[in-house]
């Protein structure tokens, strides 16, 4: 049987604490108006002290498993999708599996920087195409606050903390991740970096000096990238999906900056009402910004069974990708799985 996996179960988490620009203008030399005019960016949200990835991808998490209608137990894999993991070791997923107490989950981290959740919709639906793993969960979660020189004026005003996640399960039904396309050039690693803390820099009194610790970014070169890499992702994940910009309900990007959605938004021919922006109010939050903004997309409207969505993202590597997501009648993928869910029962018991 050929399985698709399907999205059953969302929900995201926004810290409490709002850094307007405005605060920012007390820290570094910058003003509301370059911020805005430059990235689209009113204020971001900021992890309170004690508040990690794993404690709020936690909270996303339990979110999301409710909209399912499962429990932790239930989970096969847990996929945690993170730049700023709260350890080296042991993984963020491994964390969040053991808050979540999901007894019976493998759990592994992925870091593809501002891709990752399209890399992780990559590996979870392939998972489920194999047959690997029947619930999955990705967790995106970024804490990026932490790792800001903020010193440092083009980097520190464009990042906030933020995480998201989302159930997969499979399908018989012709919904789910249709396709998705990856990307990379390492060749070009250090446009955008956290240089020191791994075994090639490891910590020392030098390189916090240097604040090697923190994020680096060569913003000009990645703008162009960006805008390059993630129209062609997102076309050549249409053209696999047999499908166009017109038969989207919505596009959501990665939220990079609002001059990068608009050129992307222009290169693919996508309407004012189809494309979802919300950086104004979270600014970049890596990894979670797009399934922070699904979140927020499903919250405010009503999406019905073969409704389309455009997720597309650009990032730390480099990487990029694009995923094609056709909406399944959620009623029925749980149809399906307490079926499942008995035979397997029936098997076990003999
Ligand atoms: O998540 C995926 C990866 N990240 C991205 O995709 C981000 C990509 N890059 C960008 O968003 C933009 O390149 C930035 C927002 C980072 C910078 O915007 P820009 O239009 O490329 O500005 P720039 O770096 O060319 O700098 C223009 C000027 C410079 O001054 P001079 O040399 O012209 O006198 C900067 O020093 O703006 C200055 N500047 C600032 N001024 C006020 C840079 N940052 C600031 C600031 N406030 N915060």
């Amino acid at each position: 049987m050929d399985y698709n996996a399907a999205v059953t179960g969302w929900g995201w988490y926004s810290p409490a604490q709002v850094l307007s620009n405005h605060d920012l203008e007390k820290l570094v030399d910058t003003n509301d108006e370059w911020i805005h005019s430059r990235t689209g960016i009113r204020e971001r949200r900021i992890a309170a002290p004690g508040e990690t990835t794993s404690s709020m991808g936690t909270i996303a998490a339990r979110q999301a498993l409710e909209e399912a209608g499962l429990s932790a137990q239930d989970l096969d894999l847990i996929i945690c999708t993170t730049t700023t993991p709260d350890h080296l070791v042991p993984a963020t997923a491994c964390l969040i599996q053991s808050n979540l107490g999901a007894d019976r989950a493998a759990a592994f981290d992925l870091n593809t920087a501002c891709s990752g959740f399209i890399y992780a919709l990559a590996t979870g639906s392939q998972f489920i195409q194999a047959g690997g793993a029947k619930r999955i969960l990705i967790v995106a979660g970024e804490t990026l606050s932490r790792f800001m020189n903020w010193e440092d004026r083009a980097t520190c005003i464009l990042f906030g903390d933020g995480a998201a996640a989302v159930v997969l399960e499979p399908t018989t039904q012709s919904a789910g991740v249709l396709t998705t396309v990856l990307g990379s050039r390492g060749d070009v690693e250090q446009a955008l970096m956290i240089e020191a803390g791994g075994c090639a820099r490891p910590a020392s009194a030098e390189t916090i000096a240097e604040k090697a610790h923190c994020v680096r970014m060569r913003g000009n070169e990645v703008f162009k990238m960006a805008v390059r890499c993630m129209s062609q992702a997102a076309q050549e994940a249409l053209a696999k999906a047999g499908l166009s910009i017109s038969d989207m309900r919505a596009v959501i990007p990665h939220q990079a900056n609002h001059r990068i959605l608009t050129a992307t938004q222009e290169a693919l021919g996508v309407s004012d009402q189809q494309m979802y922006i919300n950086i104004d109010r979270y600014g970049n939050t890596g990894a979670s910004s797009i399934p922070i903004a699904l979140g927020e997309y499903l919250q405010a409207n009503a999406v019905d069974a073969g409704d389309h969505f455009l997720f597309v993202a650009f990032g730390g590597g480099l990487t990029w990708g694009a995923a094609v997501l056709r909406w399944a009648d959620i009623p029925a993928v749980k149809m399906e799985r307490l079926q499942r869910m008995l035979k397997d029962k029936l098997a076990l018991t003999g």
